[in-house]
C-alpha cells in the first residue's frame, strides 16, 4: 500500500505530533511504500521568519530520522523539492467549490485566533490535496484534526476523476482512534498554538519543568482519583506498558497517591522511551550535510513520481506545455 503524509515545520515538534503521526508514520514505513515530506509552504501560511523556517524544517527531517525512519525504505523530503505541487494545486483550485473550504474548521480556527485570513490559509486545503494526489497514495497517516483535509482530498479527487477520468487515487484518512487528541499540558488538546506543548527534543530540565506543572484537580491526596478524567494519567498511558497501566489505574482508584507521583514517572517513561532518540538527534544537529543529502535524494525520488502523475494530468486537461 502506499502512504503518504507530511509535517508542517511551523515550530518545535511536541508529543501529540510523535503519538498523533510520527509513530505511526514510522511504524508504517517498515511494511509499506511510505512517503513523509516536510510541509515548508503550508508553514508559510503562519511562519514569516525566513531563518525559523529553515531551523524548524531541518527538526522535521532530523525528527523523522532520529525517530527510525529509515530513508532507504521511505522517501522523506521536502515539500518545496517537488514544485510540480503547486501547479496541481492550481488546477484542483479550479474545481474547488469556495463553499467546500468555507466549510474547513482548521481555516475557522486560525482565524478565531487572530491569525490573519491570507489566500493561502484559505487555499491551504487545495495545496494539501496536491501533495497527497500527486503521489496516488491509498493512505495518509495523521491525527484527528487533519480529518477534515483529507475529506476535502477526496471531494477534490471525486471531482477531478468525474470530469477528467481516473487520473487520481481515492486516498483514505488512517487515524488511530487510541491517540487521536493527545492533551496537553492544559488539559486541552496539545498544540503549538495553544503554548501548551511537551517537546519532543527539549532540553530536559525544561521537559521535567513542563510535566510537573501539568494542570491537574485540587483532589486530595488520600482520596481515589478517576484517572479517565487525567491528563497526567492520558500521557502515561501511551508509554507505559499495559502491565504498568493497571497498576497506574488501580493507585489512582485506590486513593493514597498523589498527582506528583504519576507525573515523576512520565517524566522517567518520556526519558526511557525517547532518550535514544534524543540522542541521535544531537548527533544529526551536528551534521547537518548528512541530513541535506538525505532530503536532496528523497526530493528527486519523489519529483519523479509527482512528474509522471502531472503528465497525465496535464493531459487529461488539455494543458500544454513545452515540456511534455
Ligand atoms: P500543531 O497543532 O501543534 O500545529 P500540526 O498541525 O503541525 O500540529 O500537526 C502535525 C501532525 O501531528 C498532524 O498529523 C496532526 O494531526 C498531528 N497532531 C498534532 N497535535 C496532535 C495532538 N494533540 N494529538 C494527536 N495528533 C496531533
Ligand atoms: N496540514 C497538515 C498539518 O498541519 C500538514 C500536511 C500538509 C499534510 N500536507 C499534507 C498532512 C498532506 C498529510 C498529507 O498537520
Amino acid at each position: 500500500m502506499r502512504i503518504l503524509s507530511g509535517i508542517q515545520p511551523s515550530g518545535r515538534l511536541h508529543l501529540g505530533n510523535y503519538f498523533g503521526a510520527m509513530k505511526p508514520q514510522i511504524e508504517l514505513h517498515h511494511e509499506h511504500d511510505c512517503f513523509y515530506f516536510v510541509a515548508n509552504y503550508h508553514a508559510l501560511t503562519s511562519l514569516t521568519d525566513g531563518d525559523a523556517m529553515r531551523e524548524y524544517s531541518l527538526e522535521v527531517a532530523m525528527a523523522f530520522l532520529s525517530l527510525g525512519l529509515d530513508p532507504q525504505k521511505a522517501i522523506l523530503f521536502r515539500q518545496s523539492d517537488v514544485p510540480e505541487v503547486t501547479e496541481l494545486a492550481w488546477i484542483l483550485s479550479c474545481i474547488t467549490p469556495m463553499g467546500l473550504l468555507e466549510r474547513c474548521v482548521s481555516f475557522k480556527d486560525k482565524i478565531e485566533r487572530g491569525l490573519s485570513p491570507n489566500h493561502g490559509l484559505f487555499a491551504y486545503p487545495v495545496l494539501q490535496a496536491a501533495d497527497i494526489l500527486i503521489y496516488r497514495p491509498h493512505g495518509v497517516p495523521v491525527g484527528q484534526d487533519q480529518k477534515q483535509h483529507v475529506e476535502v482530498t477526496q471531494d477534490i479527487q471525486g471531482k477531478f476523476n468525474h470530469r477528467y477520468g481516473e487520473v487520481f487515487v481515492r486516498p483514505e484518512p488512517l487515524i488511530r482512534e487510541e491517540v487521536a487528541v493527545v492533551p496537553g499540558v492544559d488539559g486541552q488538546k496539545m498544540s503549538k498554538s495553544y503554548d501548551n506543548t511537551i517537546e519532543l527534543f527539549g532540553k530536559e530540565k525544561q521537559v521535567r519543568k513542563r510535566i510537573m506543572s501539568m494542570v491537574t484537580d485540587s483532589t486530595p491526596v488520600e482520596d481515589p482519583k478517576d484517572p479517565a478524567k487525567c491528563n497526567v494519567f492520558a500521557l502515561l498511558k501511551l508509554f507505559a506498558d499495559a502491565d504498568e497501566r493497571c497498576q497506574w489505574e488501580d493507585r489512582y482508584r485506590s486513593g493514597g497517591m498523589g498527582y506528583g507521583e504519576a507525573k515523576k514517572r512520565l517524566f522517567e517513561l518520556f526519558m526511557e522511551h525517547l532518550g535514544p532518540a534524543r540522542q541521535r538527534y544531537e548527533q544529526l544537529t551536528a551534521n547537518p550535510d548528512e541530513v541535506e543529502a538525505i532530503l536532496a535524494d528523497g526530493g528527486r525520488r519523489a519529483r519523479a513520481v509527482a512528474q509522471a502523475t502531472m503528465e497525465d494530468v496535464r493531459k487529461a486537461c488539455g494543458i500544454i506545455t513545452a515540456r511534455t
